[in-house]
């Protein structure tokens, strides 16, 4: 492990929110992970395990010890048509995807350039352009924090959700991910039903296509945190029952809505974007020009400036369509997850 000689969080959580922490501590192995859990020196700090902090804001100070997640490691096997991989939780996200399509592991590729770690990719089930986490998680590798010891979950047992899973809710500040298994193909079958990917040809292009595109379209749809500090859609598009949706569309026949069971989801970007505050600013924090879900750091932004904006666009919607939006990101106060409604 590596105590780091700075305390400051700001090149560790996107959006480039400038607080401190207690201490914080690299850890490379899941040795590493056990020792700082176990070890008395520590045992009177929270400790809170952070990949690349791409979908979390510390609202102040952390009173903890931040443990940035370096479990680095994959291991490929392969079984019939498909390839069983094994990635260490510490791994690079959007690194580790462009290594598989460069292999031929081919199903992966619509999740291009999602910031993050490997490890992270289960808790809120990561999804982009048709394809979720689940749609190729084989299972779930974790440490568990009450009995120090490695358990395994089934795909089956990880309960997941739009942008959530078990992780998020029996198993939150229970356990570390240390890897994630993934099921990949040896046949190449693109997944082309997401708006823009229709236009391929289902033969003619390679899974490096479909990578390069979407790559392509979220390079010019979504900033990049390292030049604007942002955490990717800071509001969950929202579910809503059919009835609430027909009241809506009869005032609003654009909006964009999909279907979600017995219920539609709702594209939270319209919605603000046509509240009229796309652009909108609070001092360094602004819904971002291009696409209203994602907030963004203009430079000097605090953690408040960001709170204040957010609860404005949450009142905003609530006023105009009833609709309570809930944040995607990840919200640390003092010592403990907290929320948007617990802070207004
Ligand atoms: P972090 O922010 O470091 O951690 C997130 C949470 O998980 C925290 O609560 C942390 O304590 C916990 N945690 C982290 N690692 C572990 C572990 N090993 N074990 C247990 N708990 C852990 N998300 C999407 O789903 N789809 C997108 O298309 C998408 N696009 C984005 C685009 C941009 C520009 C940005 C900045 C973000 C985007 N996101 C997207 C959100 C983000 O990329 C994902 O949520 C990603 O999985 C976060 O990874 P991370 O390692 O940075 O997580
Ligand atoms: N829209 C607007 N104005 C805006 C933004 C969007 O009118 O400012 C409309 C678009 O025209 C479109 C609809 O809203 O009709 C949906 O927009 P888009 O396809 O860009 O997707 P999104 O709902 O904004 C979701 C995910 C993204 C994911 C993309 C692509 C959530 C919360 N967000 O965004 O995930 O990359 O779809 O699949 O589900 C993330 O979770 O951080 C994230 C970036």
């Amino acid at each position: 492990m590596k105590i780091l000689p700075t305390k400051m969080l700001k090149p560790y959580n996107s959006f480039s929110i400038d607080e401190n922490a207690e201490l914080i501590i690299e850890a490379e192995t899941t040795q590493d992970l056990i020792d700082i859990w176990s070890s008395e020196k520590y045992s009177k700090s929270v400790k809170l395990p952070l990949g690349r902090g791409s979908n979390t804001l510390f609202c102040g100070p952390f009173e903890g010890i931040v443990v940035l997640n370096r479990l680095l490691g994959k291991e490929v096997e392969e079984k019939g048509n498909d390839y069983l991989i094994t990635v260490a939780s510490g791994e690079d996200w959007p690194s580790f995807v462009e290594w598989c399509v460069d292999h031929d592991y081919y199903g992966i590729e619509n999740l291009a350039m999602i910031p993050g770690c490997v490890g992270s990719s289960p808790i809120q089930n990561i999804g982009a352009y048709g394809l979720e986490l689940k749609d190729i998680c084989e299972s779930v590798e974790y440490l568990d924090l009450n009995t120090l010891t490695i358990k395994k979950l089934e795909h089956s047992e990880c309960r997941f959700g739009y942008r959530d899973s078990i992780f998020k809710q029996e198993l939150k500040d229970q356990v570390i991910i240390t890897a994630v298994i993934l099921r990949l193909s040896k046949i190449w079958q693109p997944l082309l039903s997401y708006g823009p990917l229709s236009q391929f040809n289902a033969t003619s292009n390679t899974a490096k296509d479909i990578f390069l595109k979407v790559c392509e379209i979220r390079s010019n749809k979504l900033p990049d945190p390292r030049l604007l500090g942002n955490a990717g859609s800071f509001f969950k598009n929202p579910i809503i029952s059919n009835d609430h949706y027909c009241l809506l569309k009869e005032k609003y026949p654009e909006l964009p809505a999909y279907e979600f069971g017995e219920n539609k989801k709702i594209a939270a970007g319209w919605l603000i974007d046509n509240a009229g505050l796309k652009g909108f600013q609070i001092n360094d924090a602004s819904v971002h020009k291009d696409q209203a879900l994602v907030l963004v750091n203009n430079g000097n932004a605090t953690s408040s400036d960001i709170l204040s904006l957010a609860n404005h666009i949450k009142t905003k919607v609530y006023e105009l369509y009833q609709i309570d939006l809930e944040h995607e990101v990840r919200f640390y106060s003092g010592s403990k997850e907290t929320s948007l409604t617990e802070l207004f």
